[in-house]
């Protein structure tokens, strides 16, 4: 049954009644300004929320989403939302959160026209022909779809370490950290792929390090 645009309007009635049950001054602690330690960048997927999963609240997780969670050089959004995390919120983790069943992904592994969202699906076909002989050994088609979904997270992790206000805060205070999690849409958990960020950036700093700072 489709849901009512009159439902949203009460559910948010509700909400607001039981959050100040629980704190009559809740809103306007919540107006005073946001404190966030984390940036989350996820997939778009209606199944994958990012507070809800996290157990957190409104005013704890700086978020992005788009299609297969993706952080592109070009995209002016994501560039946006990853320095104003960084330099302003000045936040302890990005984090960057997969998902296994993720269609985008799906979409990658078989090659399609599909109009507007090629371009952006390039980005995981390269992932893919990164990774192509990893990939190509895994003879189980769920398998190799659960490993492409794991090696993007990587690789997005990798793009996040290539962007200059990730590498100036890095240089200057050690922080973010990057973390690069899938989310198991088929039993709810949160799996930590515990990424080695400082070794991910030694073997590609030869490439990708901007040496910031070097003439500020
Ligand atoms: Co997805």
């Amino acid at each position: 049954m489709s849901i009512k645009i009159e439902t949203i309007f009460k559910n948010n009635e509700k909400w607001i009644a039981e959050k100040l049950s629980n704190d009559p001054h809740y809103f306007e602690k919540l107006s005073k300004g946001q404190q966030p330690e984390f940036l989350y960048i996820g997939c778009s997927d209606s199944r994958v929320t990012a507070e809800e999963l996290m157990g957190l609240e409104p005013g704890q997780v700086f978020v992005h989403r788009n299609i297969a969670n993706l952080v592109v050089s070009t995209d002016n959004n994501i560039n946006a939302v990853v320095q104003y995390a960084v330099e302003y919120l000045k936040v302890k983790h990005i984090i960057v959160c997969g998902h296994y069943e993720c269609g985008g992904v799906k979409a990658a592994m078989h090659p399609s026209d599909m109009g507007q969202l090629n371009s952006w699906l390039q980005t995981l076909r390269d992932v893919y022909r990164l990774h192509k002989h990893e990939l190509d050994k895994i003879e189980d088609e769920r398998q190799r779809f659960d490993r492409l979904v794991e090696l993007n997270v990587i690789e997005q992790c990798i793009n996040i370490i290539k962007i200059d206000h990730v590498q100036r805060s890095w240089y200057k205070t050690g922080f973010p950290m990057i973390h690069g999690w899938v989310f198991d849409v088929r039993t709810g958990k949160l799996i930590d792929l515990k990424l080695n960020m400082a070794h991910e950036f030694r073997e590609v700093r030869k490439i990708y390090d901007l040496k910031p700072g070097r003439f500020s």
